[in-house]
C-alpha cells in the first residue's frame, strides 16, 4: 500500500512540475480524495491535531519524545512554535517517517514582522495607507517563508472599542470599515495572489467572533451583544477576509451570547462555511477546544471534542481533545464520519495548495533564509511604513518641526533611548541590536554642533521620582525640550487588559514638572492603545503619538521631529477623556435626548462630570501643512437602488510644506427601521499634495455604501435621506451634502 501511494504522490508530483506550476483545483481535489481513501480513521484524526513545538529540538528535546514519535507516527498534522529553516527541516523529516508521508504545515504568530519589526497592527492601522500594510505583511510573509513557516496567525480583524482590552494593539481599531479594508489589505501582503509562493504564507483571520467585544475590556470575558450589531459591526472584516481568500480562519476563547465560539455551529457552520461558502480551515484558538470544559459547556474533553468538531473547529491547537478522543467519537458513532472528513479534507486541501505535497521542504531553503534576512531594503520598508503610523494629536504655534540647528535639545524620559520598548509584543524575536531608538534616531538627525542633553527622568514604571530634579535642570539648560513617555512593551496585548488608560506612575507628574519650567514640552508617546493623559493633551506644546513603531522607530520619529517626513496618521480609535467613558467609538448611536449644546444637558444622554466628546476623535491626525476642502458636487441628488451617484470635491495644499491628506467619507441615514449611528466611514482617500496643488477626489456612492443589517439580519438600504459628511476627521467635517435614495 505504502508503495502505491508512494506511486501517487510521485506521479502526482511530476504532473505538477510538468505543468511548471503548484497544483490546480480541480487537480488538488483529486489528489486530496486520493489520499483520503488510505488513510485510516487515525491518520485522519492527526491531521487535525495541532502541537506547540517550543523547544522541541536541541538540547532538553527528550522530554518531548511522545510529541516526536507522534509526528513520526503520523498522529500530528500542523506544528505551531516552530520556525527557522534547520528547526522545521528537522521537524519535517520526522513527519515524512510516517506511513502516507504527510508533510506539516508550520504556523507561527508573525503578527507585525518576522526579522525586521514593524510598528504594531493598530499603529499600521493609524497610516490609513492599505498599501504600506500590504508591504508589511508581504515583508513579514517573505521573511518569515524564507524561514520554514508556511502559515501565519494574523490577521486579527476584531473590531475594538475598549482601550482596556490590551489585545487592540493588534487589530485595526475601531471602524468596520476600515477594518475591513485593512483585513484586505493585509490577506493579500501575506498570502500574494496565489497560495504557494515560495515568499508568502498563509493566512488567519482571527478570532472568530466577537473576541474584541469582551465585555469591560477584560481580556477572555463573556461577549453579549445583538445578533445585528455583530452582523453589522464584528462579522464584515471576518467576511472581507473571507472574499479576499485568506486560508484559515481561527476561532475564539470567548462565549458569545452564552455559548463559547468554539463551540458555535452558528458562527462556524451557517455563517461562515454555510452563507459564506467558505472553503479553507478553521483552527481553535489555544486550547480554546479543552476550555470548553472549563466554560461549563462540555462535562469533559470528550464532549469538548465532539462539539467543536460538530460545530466547524477543524483543527485543535494544543488541546489534545481532537487527538484523545476524536478517532472513538467517530468509531463510536457519535461524530459522523463525513463532519470529520470534511474537516480533513479542508487541512489536506491547504497543505496541496501550498505545495507541500510536491515538496515538503520548499520552505526550507537555509541559502534563501540568509539571503532574504539579510536584505536591507526590508528596513527602509519598515521606515517608511512606521512614519506614516505616526501620529501627531497636537502642535500649538508649530512646536514641530524642531529646526534642525536648534541650539540644544534637552530629550528626557524613561522611553527615550528604550530599544526593547519600540518593537511592542507579539515579536518572533526580541532583537534590541537592530532597534534604533528615538535618542539614536535624533542623533542621526541633528546638525552638527546642536548640544543634546539626556535625562530619564524615571524608568517606565515611574514609582521612584528621584530622577525628576535632573530632568528639570536638564530642560532649563535646552532650547528645546522632549519627553519621551508611555506604557512598556508588555503593557498591551494579549492578557493585558487594564483597568487604569493613564499614564504609567509618575510619568504624568514627570511632565507636570517639565511644563512647570515654562518651557515648550514636546511630548512623544509610546502604547499600544489610546492612552488617557488629559494634563499632557491640555499642557504639552505638541504630542505625536507613536504607538509601538517597531526597530526603525526612532528614525520614524526623528524623520517627523525635523520635518524629513510630514506626518500623515490619523486615529484608527476613539482617543476618551477618561476610562469612565469606554467602550467608545465615534459610532455614537443616536438617542431620544440627544445633548444640543452645552447648556443643555439635564435629562440628556450626558455625564454630569464629563463631556461626551472623546480627547481626540476616530479620524483625527495633524500635518505640518494645512487642507481645504470646497466645491461638494453629487452627480445626482436622487439615486434608485440600482444607481450609482459620484460624490467629487476639491482638495488643496494651503500650506508651505507637501504633505499627504486622508479625506474622511461619513454618511448618516436619517430615518432607517434599525436606528443608525450618528456617522459611519464610507470611504477614504489618503492623497499627496505639493504645496499649493489642488485635487478633485472622487467617492462612488451605490447601494452598497447605504445599506445596513436589519432586525431580520438582511442587507437593506431604505429610501430616504442619507447626509453625507466629508472632511479631515470625524470631528472636522468640511463639507456636508444630502442624497435621497428612492424606492
Ligand atoms: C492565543 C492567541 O489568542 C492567538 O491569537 C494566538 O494566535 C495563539 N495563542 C497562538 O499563539
Amino acid at each position: 500500500m505504502t508503495t502505491n501511494v508512494n506511486k501517487a504522490l510521485l506521479l502526482a508530483a511530476l504532473a505538477s512540475v510538468a505543468a511548471g506550476a503548484m497544483a490546480q483545483d480541480g487537480d488538488v481535489a483529486r489528489r486530496v480524495e486520493d489520499l483520503m481513501r488510505r488513510m485510516t480513521l487515525e491518520e485522519k484524526v492527526g491531521q487535525l491535531h495541532q502541537l506547540s513545538g517550543r523547544q522541541m529540538t536541541g538540547p532538553g528535546s527528550e522530554k518531548f519524545a511522545d510529541k516526536l514519535a507522534d509526528i513520526r507516527a503520523g498522529r500530528v498534522g500542523s506544528m505551531l512554535n516552530v520556525k527557522g529553516v534547520a528547526e522545521t527541516r528537522e521537524i519535517q523529516a520526522l513527519a515524512l517517517q510516517s506511513r502516507l508521508k504527510i508533510p506539516l504545515l508550520f504556523s507561527l504568530d508573525v503578527i507585525h514582522g518576522y526579522r525586521t519589526v514593524f510598528p504594531v497592527p493598530l499603529g499600521e492601522a493609524a497610516s490609513w495607507d492599505l498599501d504600506a500594510i500590504r508591504e508589511s505583511a508581504r515583508v513579514a510573509a517573505r521573511e518569515a517563508a524564507a524561514s520554514g513557516i508556511h502559515w501565519t496567525f494574523a490577521p486579527m480583524v476584531d473590531i475594538g472599542r475598549d482601550p482596556r482590552w490590551g489585545r487592540v494593539m493588534e487589530g485595526a481599531g475601531e471602524d468596520t470599515y476600515l477594518g475591513s479594508q485593512i483585513a484586505v489589505a493585509r490577506v493579500q501582503g501575506f498570502q500574494g495572489p496565489k497560495l504557494g509562493a515560495l515568499d508568502r504564507v498563509m493566512a488567519t483571520a482571527k478570532h472568530f467572533a466577537g473576541y474584541g467585544a469582551a465585555i469591560a475590556g477584560r481580556d477572555y470575558n463573556a461577549v453579549d451583544m445583538s445578533e445585528q450589531q455583530l452582523h453589522e459591526v464584528y462579522l464584515p472584516p471576518f467576511k472581507a477576509a473571507a472574499d479576499a481568500g485568506v486560508a484559515t480562519f481561527m476561532n475564539a476563547f470567548n462565549t458569545l451570547n452564552g455559548v463559547p465560539a468554539t463551540a458555535s455551529a452558528v458562527l462556524q457552520r451557517d455563517i461562515l462555511k454555510g452563507q459564506w461558502g467558505y472553503r479553507g480551515f478553521v483552527v481553535s484558538d489555544w486550547a480554546s477546544i479543552k476550555e470548553l470544559v472549563e466554560h461549563g459547556h462540555a462535562a469533559d474533553l470528550s464532549e469538548a471534542a465532539r462539539q467543536a468538531i460538530e460545530a466547524g473547529s477543524d483543527m485543535d491547537m494544543e488541546g489534545y481533545a481532537y487527538s484523545r478522543h476524536l478517532a472513538a467519537l467517530v468509531a463510536g458513532g457519535k461524530v459522523k464520519q463525513s463532519v470529520l472528513d470534511d474537516a480533513v479534507r479542508r487541512v489536506l486541501t491547504k497543505k496541496f495548495e501550498m505545495g507541500l505535497f510536491d515538496d515538503p521542504y520548499r520552505f526550507s531553503d537555509a541559502a534563501r533564509e540568509r539571503a532574504v534576512l539579510a536584505d536591507p531594503s526590508h528596513a527602509r520598508i519598515a521606515r517608511d511604513v512606521a512614519r506614516k503610523s505616526l501620529v501627531l494629536l497636537k502642535n500649538e504655534g508649530q512646536a514641530l518641526p524642531f529646526a534642525k540647528d536648534v541650539g540644544s535639545l534637552a530629550v528626557i524620559g524613561p522611553l527615550a533611548d528604550a530599544r526593547r520598548d519600540l518593537e511592542g509584543g507579539w515579536i518572533v524575536q526580541s532583537d534590541p541590536q537592530r532597534v534604533v531608538s528615538i535618542l539614536d534616531g535624533i542623533r542621526g538627525q541633528v546638525a552638527p554642533g546642536m548640544r543634546l542633553v539626556v535625562a530619564k527622568g524615571c524608568d517606565v514604571a515611574c514609582t521612584d521620582t528621584s530622577g525628576f530634579a535632573e530632568a528639570v535642570a536638564a530642560a532649563g539648560r535646552a532650547d528645546a525640550v522632549l519627553l519621551v513617555v508611555g506604557e512598556s512593551w508588555d503593557m498591551s496585548g494579549e492578557a493585558k487588559s487594564r483597568a487604569d488608560l493613564g499614564l504609567p506612575g509618575r510619568q504624568a507628574a514627570l511632565f507636570d514638572a517639565l511644563a512647570a519650567t515654562g518651557k515648550p514640552v514636546v511630548v512623544v508617546i509610546l502604547a499600544g492603545r489610546p492612552l488617557v493623559f488629559n494634563g499632557v493633551a491640555d499642557r504639552a506644546a505638541a504630542i505625536l503619538y507613536a504607538w509601538f513603531p517597531g526597530a526603525q522607530g526612532g528614525n520614524a520619529v526623528a524623520d517627523v521631529l525635523f520635518g524629513d517626513y510630514n506626518p500623515s496618521g490619523k486615529l484608527p480609535m476613539t482617543f476618551p477623556r477618561s476610562v469612565g467613558q469606554v467602550p467608545i467609538s465615534y459610532q455614537q448611536y443616536r438617542t431620544g435626548r440627544p445633548v444640543v449644546n452645552a447648556a443643555n444637558v439635564v435629562y440628556r444622554s450626558a455625564y454630569i462630570d464629563s463631556p461626551n466628546t472623546p480627547r481626540y476623535a476616530f479620524g483625527h491626525g495633524l500635518s505640518y501643512t494645512t487642507f481645504a476642502y470646497s466645491d461638494l458636487v453629487l452627480s445626482e441628488p436622487v439615486m434608485g437602488q440600482g444607481d450609482k451617484v459620484e460624490v467629487s470635491f476639491t482638495l488643496a495644499n494651503t500650506g508651505r510644506r507637501a504633505g499627504e491628506e486622508v479625506a474622511q467619507l461619513y454618511i448618516r441615514d436619517r430615518v432607517s427601521s434599525i436606528v443608525r449611528p450618528l456617522m459611519e466611514l464610507k470611504g477614504f482617500r489618503k492623497l499627496k499634495l505639493e504645496p499649493g496643488e489642488r485635487r478633485t477626489v472622487r467617492f462612488v456612492i451605490d447601494r452598497d455604501t447605504l445599506a445596513f443589517t436589519d432586525g431580520k439580519l438582511r442587507r437593506v438600504a431604505e429610501p430616504g435621506e442619507f447626509d453625507l459628511m466629508i472632511g479631515s476627521a470625524s470631528d472636522a467635517i468640511r463639507l456636508r451634502g444630502t442624497l435621497t435614495l428612492r424606492d
